[in-house]
């Protein structure tokens, strides 16, 4: 099934979207106790903004995702940074017991879900993971910020109205990060025996026109990215509805979820 992750979006996904503060790499390396010799799995990995910095703290990361265009994108930006230990590999979370089986003896120190858990089957993946797991190891789920629609803020909220007028619906998808979906998360882990710590991480940064429009972009399926015909006019627009509302602040709550196999 295309998610509408491939094409331009990986692209755009690369240059515009954030990537995670060194504190919450660092706290999957204490909750789980990385060491260099260890296995990690970054499950949709899109590119890379996870997998990367997690790998120079162990011996291999296998980053897997459905869209080879992220894969795609996610090499070379690994290999931009001099980071050559990630297996980039088409899959799903579907494909946990194979990729047990293919590790057979080989247990895995963790497998880490940023910012894409929505779009799996959560409780089958929890209830598949434990195995994989060596003692002490664990599943970090974690939620990058808020969606840009969604902010508490006044350039957010005539966004919001705007992006309605433009799709003529209102955008509401928070993408996993509220806290309803991230107590279902964690109920779920709890129930299929992880001991589960919370690790927040609050940082505010401003954006930009040009992050505020890619970032939209980036969290469009490829079919609804106006054509580039249509985008300076579209940016002209946007440009000046959001003008009186600067600077644009984004709030960036990280929160992430640390469920430790417990042995
Ligand atoms: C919003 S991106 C997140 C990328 C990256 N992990 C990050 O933290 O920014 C979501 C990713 O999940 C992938 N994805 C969608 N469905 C998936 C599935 N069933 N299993 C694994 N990955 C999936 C998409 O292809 C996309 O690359």
């Amino acid at each position: 099934m295309d998610l509408g992750f491939g094409g331009e979006i990986a692209d755009l996904y690369h240059r515009y979207r954030r990537g995670y503060p060194s504190g919450l790499i660092g706290a999957c390396v204490d909750a789980f106790s990385l060491k260099s010799d260890d296995l990690v799995i970054d499950l949709g990995c899109g590119t890379g903004q996870l997998a990367t910095p997690i790998a120079p703290h162990v011996r291999a990361v296998i980053g897997v995702d459905p869209e080879p265009d992220m894969l795609s994108r996610a090499r070379s930006a690994a290999q931009d940074q001099g980071v050559t230990n990630v297996a980039w590999m088409v899959g799903s979370d579907s494909d946990l017991p194979l990729l047990r089986s293919l590790l057979a003896e080989q247990s895995v120190g963790a497998v880490t879900i940023g910012q894409a858990l929505h779009w799996m089957d959560h409780e089958a993946l929890f209830a598949a993971v434990g195995p994989l797991l060596r003692p002490g190891g664990g599943v970090m789920v974690v939620a990058n910020g808020i969606p840009l629609w969604l902010q508490d803020s006044d350039w957010s909220r005539a966004l919001r109205e705007w992006l309605s007028d433009w799709f003529g619906t209102r955008p509401a998808n928070s993408c996993g990060t509220d806290n309803a979906t991230q107590q279902r998360y964690r109920q779920s882990l709890t129930a299929n025996g992880f001991e589960v710590s919370k690790v927040e991480l609050d940082y505010a940064d401003e954006l930009d026109f040009d992050h505020l429009l890619g970032g939209i972009y980036s969290a469009l399926p490829v079919d609804r990215l106006p054509s580039p015909k249509e985008r300076p006019q579209l940016a002209a627009e946007l440009r000046e509805v959001l003008r009186p509302y600067r600077p644009y602040i984004e709030q960036v709550p990280v929160r992430a979820l640390l469920g430790t196999k417990v042995a």
